[in-house]
């Protein structure tokens, strides 16, 4: 067996419902994993939940239910919601299953036996609010804390803490050396501004050692310390395991030899069955840039004691804001994305945010632009095409596909060639740019420009005719094919309404020529229906 192509997101907190941000990461990652399965990429995509932790605990609490109860119900909520975003994530993990429990458990122990643990008293500062220790580096001129930490409470306790200095040389090493070792030359943290950043954050400050406990009188709800019953393990060395936790249930060989002996004790329930899959190192991590810190410092550091290699990219997006400002549900500031899927369709959705970001910069959401870019790209761009292409050859052919003609394929020939080009760095927005520039502008102008409405009234022109009627039915399969991973069910409309019963979902399909003479299309249909202000206006009642 070989080693899959692993790609992951970041869990997201359980603490409420999903909103855009959520949704933009796990619909980058998805695009990702569609893209390079149909690139012929054998790729397992995970993505899941972070369940414990104070802010967890305190939402069940305000919901007068357990937590995990309180997680259970609305982990459903969440899984539903992948669902809806048509994510095609081939695990999901929740950190409160006995699986990733015992894994973290196993590399808390073999980290203990190796001496990378101290014990010490804490006597500083806190913030329940951001679940944070502050020091004396976060106050303020005047002597106070930012009011985003909340109420600062100074706190006196015990808590393990982890080694962090001694590994600051090789990792900035690391970062230094790694423009990417594997043949499509990516670096180790992407895009390279965000890699300077933590260069410069490496090289600048000394790092403070992690303290990776709660105390049980503090917080019940974690992984309890196998080493120390009176301590819970705290959020970030829980929840980053995750990456590796899911690979040790589906037998990962490197991560379980990594973890002998103290890996014995995950015992056959908490295996998933699919057992042996090669999935470690991970390919990428798809993450938002807030958490940057957590994967290129602590993660890398925790992956060298456990022994095992580093992931090969960490993939950071930027955050959307809404009509300007930061999405807060306080304010009621916030874009509801299942509320925009209801009313226009999964895959404008996902179309919008990948097309209106480019994975790296932050993002502004307005439901005006949104609007305009359906209309203008999704109604009247790609659906327009399809549609007329297709009702014409219905119209004048009676649905039959013409003789072959290869009229627009120098073009589109080049275009596919930059589109996955871009597709293997993972330039989603620069590849469905050139769809979009490149093919679906390009045909809809030809149809402006070769007239079949006009030549269908003339017999002497049919020749013309079936020309321009392949080269139109053929550039549409071939959409469907390089769209598929953005808006997979659109593209399996277009080959559908194209009387094709396969997948658009291999690249290698999107060679010129794959429509046969003589096939017979099946019932052409709008994709993105149109809506005008007066339906809006209604909707919005
Ligand atoms: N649980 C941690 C991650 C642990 S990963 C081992 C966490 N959860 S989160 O729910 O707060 O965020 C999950 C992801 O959503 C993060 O990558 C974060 O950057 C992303 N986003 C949260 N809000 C966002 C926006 N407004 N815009 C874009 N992404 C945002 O952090």
């Amino acid at each position: 067996m070989t080693k899959r192509f692993y790609l992951t997101t970041a869990i997201d907190y359980l603490n409420g419902e999903p909103h855009l941000g959520h949704a933009y990461e796990k619909i980058v990652a998805d695009t990702i994993a569609r893209a390079r399965r149909s690139l012929g990429e054998d790729v397992f995509f995970l993505t899941g939940l972070d369940e414990h932790g104070q802010k967890v605990q305190q939402a069940a609490l305000d919901s007068g239910k357990q937590p995990q109860t309180y997680c259970d119900e609305l982990a459903a909520t969440w899984k539903a919601f992948a669902q809806k975003l048509n994510l095609s994530n081939d695990d999901f993990v929740r950190t409160s299953e006995p699986r990733h429990k015992a894994v973290v458990q196993a590399i808390l122990s073999k980290l203990h036996a190796g001496g990378h643990f101290y014990k010490a008293q804490y006597h500083g500062f806190y913030s329940p609010k951001e679940e944070t220790f502050l020091t004396g580096k976060d106050r303020r001129p005047d002597g106070t804390f930012d009011p985003g930490y909340g109420e600062v409470a100074e706190l006196v306790e015990d808590n393990y803490y982890f080694h962090l200095r001694k590994h600051q040389a090789w990792l900035i090493e690391h970062i230094e050396s790694h423009p990417g070792t594997d043949p499509d030359g990516r670096e180790f943290i992407e895009p390279s501004y965000r890699r300077n950043e933590v260069l410069g954050f490496l090289k600048h400050n000394t790092l403070d050692d992690l303290c990776i406990t709660r105390p049980l009188a503090r917080l019940n709800w974690g992984i309890p310390l196998p080493f120390d019953a009176d301590f819970v393990t705290y959020v970030w060395f829980d929840a980053l395991v995750n990456y590796v936790s899911v690979p040790a249930a589906r037998g990962d060989p490197t991560v379980l030899a990594a973890l002998e002996p103290e890996i014995r004790h995950l015992t056959s329930a908490c295996r998933t069955p699919s057992s042996g899959l090669q999935l470690w190192p991970a390919d990428i991590h798809v993450i938002g840039k807030d958490i940057l810190k957590f994967h290129a410092v602590y993660w890398p550091i925790m992956l060298k004691t456990m022994g095992l290699p580093l992931p090969r990219q960490i993939l950071v997006h930027g955050w959307w804001q809404k009509d300007g400002q930061k999405m807060s549900k306080s304010t009621g500031n916030v874009v509801d994305p299942v509320a925009v899927i209801d009313e226009w369709g999964v895959d404008a959705f996902r179309y919008y945010v990948v097309r209106e970001l480019d994975i790296g910069p932050d993002g502004n959401w307005t439901d005006a632009g949104f609007q305009a870019r359906y209309s203008a790209e999704l109604a009247n761009g790609l659906g327009n095409l399809v549609n007329r292409s297709l009702s014409m050859l219905k119209r004048y052919r009676d649905g039959v596909v013409p003789k072959f003609s290869e009229e627009l394929a120098p073009e589109i020939r080049q275009a596919v060639g930059h589109v996955i080009e871009k597709l293997r760095v993972n330039k989603l927005q620069e590849a469905l740019l050139a769809i979009f520039f490149s093919i679906v502008n390009r045909a809809n102008q030809y149809v402006d420009q070769t007239a079949p409405f006009k030549l269908a009234k003339d017999p002497a022109k049919a020749p013309r005719l079936d020309e321009v009627l392949y080269n139109l039915a053929e550039t549409c399969r071939i959409l469907a094919v390089l769209l598929w991973p953005f808006v997979p069910a659109t593209a399996e409309k277009i080959y559908a309404q194209l009387g094709l019963s396969d997948a658009p979902d291999k690249m290698n399909a999107a060679n010129w020529g794959g429509l046969n003479a003589g096939h017979r299309i099946g019932e052409p249909a709008p994709l993105f229906p149109r809506k005008d202000r007066f339906d809006n206006k209604q909707s919005g009642q």
